[in-house]
C-alpha cells in the first residue's frame, strides 16, 4: 500500500450540488486551472448528463487539464455512461465515476429496485463504463447505512467488473470517526478481489465530522480522499481539502502519509472558489478563514512576537498567506500593481489586468489607502464579471431624507443597452425595481442582502452579497465597490446572471442524485 493519499477534488460537481451555487463555464475553467496548479489528482468536473452546460463544463475541463485525471459522475444507466464518455474522451486522463445507492432505504425508496437488481445494475454499468474508459470509480451510495454483507458483495461485483476506485460515501454525513474507519478496514479485509482496487472516501458534513471521519478512513487503508475546496457541498458540505491536506502536512508524525497538495496555492484557491460561487468564508474556517492565523489576545500577541511557533501549528506562508499589508496608492505605477497581484496569488490575463489596473486608480482617486484587502476585493470583482450576459454599465441614486428615493439603472443585456428608471422605497429598492423592469424576473425574491466593509475607514470599499431564489433555485451574487450602491448593482447583475444560467440547466434533462 502506498504512503500517498490521492486527492479526488469535486468542488465542480458536490460542491456544485450547494444551494445557491453555481459557476459558470469560464468560472468552472478558472477553477479547474487553479485545482492543477494546487496539485488535485482527480477533479471532477460534472455530471455530463444533468444539463448542456454541465457537459460542456466536463468537455472543457477535460480538454484542458494537462496533468489531473479528469471524472465526470453518471448514474447506474447506459445513457448517463455514453455522456459522460462522450464529455471525457478528450481527456488526457479520463475516468468514469458511476454510483448507484446500496443502503436498503435508497434501494427500496429511491430505485424501487431489489439487491440482486442493484447488483446487476453495478455489474452492467461497471463492463459498459470499462468498455469505454480504462480508469473508472465506483460509488457506494449511501454506503454508510448500507448493509455491510451486502455492501461486501457490491464492492466484489465492482470490482470483478472492472472498477479499480472503489468509493465508500457518507452521503448523509451519518458516520463517526470510529464507525467510518471499521468500515474501510472490515471491507478491505473481507472482499477477496480488494487489493486490486483503491478505496475511496467522500463524506459529508452534517455532524461536523467530515474531515475527521476521511482521516479516520486513511488510516484503515483508504489511499483516495474526495473533498472539495473551501468544504462546499450538498447541505452542510464535504471534508474540505485545505484541512485534509494540511492534517497529513502537519501531523505527518501520527498519519505518516503524503499527498501532491501544494499547499503555498491553498489560499489562491479558497479565494478563487468564493469568489465565483459568491460563497464567503467563515472567519474562524480552519486554514482559510479570515481569522484562522490571527492573534488578538495580548497573551498570544506577546508570544506570537517571542516566538511564533508559541500559537501556530503551521505558518501562513505555508498555506501561500501574504502577511505583509503593503499598501500601493494613486502614484502606483503598472508594474507596482502587477507584483502586488502576483504575490496574492493572481495571474489576470491582459485584457483582465488593464481591467483591474483602470479600477485600482478609480479606486486609488477615491480612497486615501488601498489595503491589499481591497486588491483582493477589487480583482475577485473582476474575476466574476467575465463574458456574462448581463452586465452594469452605468447607475445613478438618488437618496436622502427627502423621499421618493429614485434610480436611473443602465444594463446591457446581450449586446443591447437597456436603460430603466425607478422609484423606491430606499435607493436599494429603487435599483433592484430597475432590475426587474429591464430584465423581467417577476418570480424571483430578494431573500437576503448584505453588505460589510471591507477594511475600516469611510471611504471603505463595500462588499454586499445577494441571495435570489426563484421556484426553488437559489443564486447568490458578490460585489466590491468604494460606493455601496454599485456594489449592490453590482451584486445583483451577478445574481441574475447566474439565475439565467440555473433556469436554462433547470428545464433540461434534471438529473436528481
Ligand atoms: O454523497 C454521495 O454519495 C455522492 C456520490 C454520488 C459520490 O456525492
Ligand atoms: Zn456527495
Amino acid at each position: 500500500m502506498t504512503d500517498t493519499i490521492l486527492i479526488f477534488d469535486t468542488t465542480l460537481r458536490d460542491g456544485e450540488q450547494s444551494p445557491g451555487c453555481s459557476m459558470n463555464l469560464e468560472e468552472k475553467l478558472q477553477v479547474a486551472h487553479q485545482l492543477e496548479e494546487l496539485g488535485i489528482d482527480i477533479i471532477e468536473a460534472g455530471f455530463a448528463i444533468a444539463s448542456e452546460g454541465d457537459f460542456l463544463a466536463v468537455t472543457e475541463v477535460a480538454k484542458q487539464c494537462q496533468r489531473a485525471v479528469v471524472a465526470s459522475l453518471a448514474r447506474a444507466s447506459s445513457l448517463d455512461i455514453e455522456r459522460a464518455w462522450e464529455a471525457l474522451r478528450h481527456a488526457r486522463r479520463p475516468r468514469i465515476h458511476t454510483f448507484i445507492a446500496t443502503s436498503p432505504l435508497h434501494m427500496r425508496v429511491k430505485l424501487g429496485k431489489s439487491p440482486d437488481q442493484v447488483l446487476e445494475a453495478i455489474d452492467a454499468s461497471v463492463r459498459l463504463s470499462r468498455k469505454l474508459c480504462a480508469d473508472v470509480e465506483w460509488s457506494a451510495e449511501d454506503a454508510t447505512r448500507s448493509d455491510p454483507d451486502f455492501l461486501a458483495r457490491a464492492i466484489e461485483t465492482a470490482i470483478s467488473a472492472g472498477a479499480r476506485t472503489i468509493n465508500l460515501p457518507d452521503t448523509v454525513g451519518y458516520a463517526t470517526p470510529e464507525t467510518y474507519g471499521a468500515l474501510f478496514r472490515d471491507m478491505i479485509e473481507r472482499v477477496p478481489n480488494s487489493d486490486l482496487a483503491v478505496f475511496s472516501t467522500h463524506c459529508h458534513n452534517d455532524l461536523g465530522l467530515a474531515v475527521a471521519n476521511s482521516l479516520a478512513a486513511v488510516l484503515a487503508g483508504a489511499r483516495q480522499v474526495e473533498s472539495t475546496i473551501n468544504g462546499i457541498g450538498e447541505r452542510a458540505g464535504n471534508a474540505a481539502v485545505e484541512e485534509i491536506a494540511m492534517a497529513l502536512k502537519v501531523r505527518h508524525d501520527v498519519m505518516p502519509l503524503t499527498t501532491n497538495v501544494r499547499s503555498t496555492e491553498i489560499t489562491k484557491a479558497s479565494r478563487l472558489v468564493s469568489a465565483v460561487t459568491g460563497f464567503q468564508v467563515q472567519p474562524n474556517k480552519a486554514i482559510v478563514g479570515a481569522n484562522a492565523f490571527a492573534h488578538e489576545s495580548g497573551i498570544h500577541q506577546d508570544g506570537m512576537i517571542k516566538d511564533s511557533s508559541t500559537y501556530e501549528i503551521m505558518t501562513p506562508e505555508s498555506v501561500g498567506l501574504v502577511t505583509s499589508n503593503l499598501v500601493l496608492g494613486k502614484h502606483s505605477g503598472r508594474a507596482a500593481f502587477r507584483q502586488k497581484l502576483q504575490e496574492l496569488g493572481y495571474e489576470l490575463g491582459d485584457n483582465a489586468f488593464q481591467e483591474a489596473f483602470a479600477r485600482f486608480k478609480e479606486l486609488a482617486d477615491a480612497k486615501k489607502d488601498i489595503f491589499e484587502e481591497d486588491l483582493i476585493a477589487l480583482v475577485d470583482d473582476e474575476m466574476l464579471r467575465g463574458h456574462d450576459p448581463i452586465q452594469l454599465q452605468e447607475i445613478e441614486v438618488y437618496c436622502g431624507s427627502n423621499g421618493p428615493q429614485r434610480a436611473i439603472l443602465t444594463l446591457e443585456v446581450d449586446g443591447e443597452e437597456r436603460t430603466a428608471a425607478t422609484r423606491g422605497n430606499g435607493p436599494i429598492d429603487a435599483i433592484f425595481a430597475a432590475m426587474r423592469k429591464l430584465v423581467p424576473h417577476d418570480q424571483a425574491r430578494l431573500e437576503r442582502y448584505e453588505v460589510h466593509a471591507v477594511t475600516g475607514g469611510t471611504d471603505a470599499q463595500a462588499e454586499v452579497s445577494v441571495l435570489l431564489s426563484e421556484n426553488g433555485i437559489t443564486t447568490r451574487g458578490r460585489g466590491a465597490h468604494h460606493d455601496t450602491m454599485v456594489a449592490s448593482a453590482r451584486a445583483y447583475v451577478n445574481a441574475l446572471n447566474k439565475l439565467m444560467v440555473k433556469r436554462v440547466r433547470a428545464a433540461g434533462v434534471h438529473a436528481s442524485l
